[in-house]
C-alpha cells in the first residue's frame, strides 16, 4: 500500500479537492476521547458526506449575517484600541491572533469574558489545528466556549468551529500581508498545504492512489489558498476584511514594522514588533 503522495498542480489539486474519496484525516491518537475530541469530531472541516453537508450549511448560517464592511470597521476599532493601550504591539500575537479573534466573537455576538474565551480558542488550535496532545484543559475550554455559544441562535459547534478557523489562517493572512507590505513583495500564501485519506481506489491525473493513501495537497504551489470543492473557505471575505481593518488601523496610527526576531515557525516569523512613525 502507499503511504503519501504530494499533489502539487492547479489541476490536480482541484481534482483531488473534488474528489469525494478522499476525505478529511481521521482523528490523531493524541486528540483522546474527551470534549475537544467530540468537536473535532463534530467539525464540517473534518466531516465527509451528508455530515458534512448538514454541518457546513449551519456554518454558512452562522456567517450569513456578517457584512465585510462592518467586520472591517470592527477589526479597525479593536487593532486602533490595541495601538493606544499598549506600548510595544507584536505583529504575529496581537494583531494576527488576537485581533482576527476578538473581532469574530464581537461579530458572532458572543458573550464572556473576552480574553478568556480567546485563550480558549488558542487552546482549541493547538490541539486541533496543530497536534499538541488534548489535555483537561482543553477540553475544559471547548465546554466554556460552547456554553458561550450556547444562546445566540446559531449551532454552538458551527460558531466554535468559526473561531478554530480563524485562528491560525487569518493569523498567517496578517502576517504574510504585513509581511508583503514591509518587504514591498508579493505575499506569499497564507496556507500551504492540506492533508486528505483516500477512503476508496481512486485516481488524480493518470495517477492511482489506493484506499488508505495519505494525500499531501500543496495550495500554495497550485493556488488554492483557501481551498476549492466542498470544503472551500467559507470565511473568505471575513478574513479579508480582518485583514483590511488591521492594515487600514496601522496606517491611520502610522504603526510600522520595527524588528523582526529571527525566530521562525517554518519560513513565518513567530514575532514581529511595531513601532509607530516618528
Ligand atoms: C474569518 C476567518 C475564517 C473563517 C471563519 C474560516 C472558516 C473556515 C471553515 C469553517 C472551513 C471548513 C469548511 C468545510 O470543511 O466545509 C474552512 C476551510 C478552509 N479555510 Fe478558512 N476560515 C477563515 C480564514 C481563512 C484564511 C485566512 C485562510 C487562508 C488564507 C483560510 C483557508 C482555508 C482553507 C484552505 C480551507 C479548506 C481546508 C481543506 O479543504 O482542507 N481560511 N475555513
Amino acid at each position: 500500500m502507499q503511504s503519501l503522495i504530494t499533489l502539487s498542480t492547479r489541476k490536480a489539486v482541484d481534482a483531488a479537492l473534488r474528489d469525494p474519496r478522499l476525505e478529511p484525516p481521521p482523528p490523531p491518537p493524541s486528540i483522546g476521547h474527551g470534549a475537544t475530541a467530540m468537536l473535532r469530531a463534530s467539525m464540517a472541516r473534518f466531516s465527509s458526506g451528508d455530515d458534512h453537508i448538514r454541518r457546513r450549511v449551519e456554518i454558512e448560517r452562522a456567517l450569513d449575517g456578517l457584512e465585510p464592511k462592518v467586520v472591517m470597521a470592527t477589526a479597525f476599532e479593536i487593532a486602533s484600541r490595541l495601538f493606544v493601550v499598549e506600548s510595544e504591539v507584536d505583529a504575529v500575537t496581537d494583531l494576527g491572533c488576537g485581533v482576527p479573534t476578538e473581532t469574530m466573537l464581537t461579530m458572532l455576538g458572543v458573550g464572556g469574558d473576552r480574553s478568556v474565551l480567546a485563550g480558549d480558542v488558542r487552546a482549541v488550535a493547538e490541539v486541533i489545528g496543530r497536534g499538541a496532545v488534548a489535555s483537561d484543559s482543553s477540553d475544559a475550554a471547548v465546554e466554556r466556549l460552547l456554553d458561550a455559544c450556547a444562546d445566540i441562535g446559531c449551532d454552538p459547534v458551527a460558531v466554535v468551529s468559526a473561531l478554530y478557523q480563524t485562528y491560525d489562517a487569518t493569523a498567517a493572512l496578517v502576517i504574510e500581508t504585513i509581511l508583503a507590505r514591509h518587504r514591498q513583495s508579493v505575499r506569499k500564501p497564507a496556507v500551504t498545504q492540506t492533508r486528505r485519506v483516500a477512503s476508496a481506489d481512486t485516481a488524480i491525473g493518470g495517477v492511482s492512489i489506493s484506499s488508505g493513501t495519505d494525500v499531501l495537497l500543496d495550495l500554495a504551489e497550485s493556488g488554492f489558498e483557501f481551498g476549492a470543492g466542498r470544503h472551500c473557505c467559507p470565511g473568505r471575505a471575513i478574513a479579508e476584511a480582518i485583514v483590511d481593518g488591521i492594515i487600514a488601523a496601522m496606517d491611520f496610527a502610522g504603526i510600522v514594522v520595527h524588528d523582526i526576531p529571527a525566530v521562525v515557525d517554518g519560513a513565518r516569523p513567530t514575532s514581529m514588533l511595531l513601532a509607530r512613525l516618528p
